[in-house]
């Protein structure tokens, strides 16, 4: 009954080639939660199947490292760069499409935010620049970020070939695309960002240079996938500095959104604190500046567990699709119970306490919800 009212949000979408049966996605989400190698086991795998059992249309997981270098930003957070790790995502993508639901996968490389590298990398970044703020507990991290290496040429070449590689290791393990991720102040943001990025070769400078890595990583995945769905994520915020914006306003957003759509994104996906808030006192929300400048689909992510607000978003023109992270959390089964008119459970931030991982989200049911 309640799927008449919010009936926008149960229609099937498109994303390049992917037909979805409804409009939410579950965001991606670091659950640190894979061995000590970086593979994913049934643990994930259970974790993963819930959405698709719940409802959801389209899950990204987590920020994935692409090579066995510098990519990897904590001890236990999943690699898809060796054949163990392609073996153990197999295990979840088939779970998930088991039960309907399609499945992307975020590539990351932590740049210069890196709590711990297991491969004795120290961290990379396009400029020597000291990250703000503190590595996070809830990740195992602790104190003040260290002043990363400055990339030389071959190493940004290296990289940009690892999540090519990375990529097709993906598809290999039954994802149906990749999510670049160019977020949040990890590696990709910190080339487009004017204070984390002070290089004056052509990957540094003017905004079209900046746009330079993150345009070279988004064309090397795009080729990698085949006939599978190549998109990428933006912010103006960061973990270590939710206030930035860009400095041009709209004017850097039609930039580079255009860019990225130019180098073969099939979709952007935009976080902002309140999805569909207006911004750069344009009229529209980011994602909505988004879909207008690329012409490409939306996914707009930031506090839409509430379905109101996610329905709002979708009728506005704001977003073609509605990401959820916590609120995912609180209830894997968000999109049935919205259906079914039954009010979801809750996010509680103890859920991920005193770790961000899968079993101490587990070990807080369990003591919280008996039966
Ligand atoms: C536990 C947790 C882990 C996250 N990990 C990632 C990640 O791996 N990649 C990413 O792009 N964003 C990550 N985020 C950010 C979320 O995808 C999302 O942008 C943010 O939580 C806002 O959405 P919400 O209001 O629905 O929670 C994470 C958020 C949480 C709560």
């Amino acid at each position: 009954m309640n799927k008449d009212k919010y009936s926008r949000l149960f229609e099937p979408g498109r994303i390049g080639g992917m037909e979805l049966p409804n409009r939410f996605v579950v965001a991606p989400m670091a659950r640190i939660s894979a061995d000590e190698n970086g593979v994913p086991g049934a643990l994930m795998r259970d974790h993963y199947a819930a959405f698709a059992e719940g409802g959801f249309g389209l899950v990204i997981a987590e920020g994935t490292y692409t090579d066995l270098a510098s990519s990897q930003c904590f001890p236990t957070q999943p690699g898809i760069a060796n054949q163990a790790q392609i073996d153990g995502w197999r295990t979840v993508t088939d779970a998930v499409h088991a039960k309907g639901c399609h499945i992307l996968l975020q590539l990351m490389h932590t740049g210069a935010l890196l709590a711990t590298n297991s491969f004795g990398a120290p961290p990379l970044a396009p400029s020597a620049v000291l990250p703000e703020g503190e590595k996070s507990p809830r990740y195992g991290g602790s104190g003040p970020y260290t002043v990363p290496v400055e990339l030389r040429r071959d190493d940004i070449e290296i990289i940009i070939d690892s999540h090519g590689q990375a990529a097709r290791n993906a598809i290999a393990a039954g994802f149906d695309g990749i999510e670049v991720h160019n977020a949040n102040g990890y590696l990709l943001d910190e080339f487009l960002t004017d204070y984390t990025n002070l290089r004056d070769d052509d990957y540094g400078g003017s905004l079209e240079n900046r746009m330079r890595m993150p345009g070279a990583v988004m064309g090397a995945v795009k080729s990698a996938v085949g006939g599978g769905v190549a998109g990428v994520r933006l912010s103006q915020g960061k973990i270590n500095n939710f206030e930035h914006q860009w400095a041009g306003g709209a004017g850097d957003a039609r930039a580079i959104f255009t860019a990225l759509a130019e180098a073969g994104a099939d979709y952007l996906h935009l976080t902002t604190r309140q999805a569909g808030a207006e911004v750069f006192g344009s009229g529209r929300s980011l994602a909505g500046l988004a879909r207008d400048y690329s012409g490409l689909p939306a996914i707009a992510c930031g506090s839409l567990h509430d379905a109101d607000a996610a329905l709002g978003v979708l009728k506005r023109g704001e977003a073609d699709f509605v990401s959820i992270a916590k609120g995912a959390i609180g209830d894997p089964a968000l999109p049935k119970k919205i259906a079914s008119g039954e009010i979801p459970l809750p996010f509680q931030s103890e859920m991920l306490m005193p770790l961000a991982t899968l079993e101490c989200t587990n070990a807080w049911r369990a003591a919280n919800m008996p039966g």
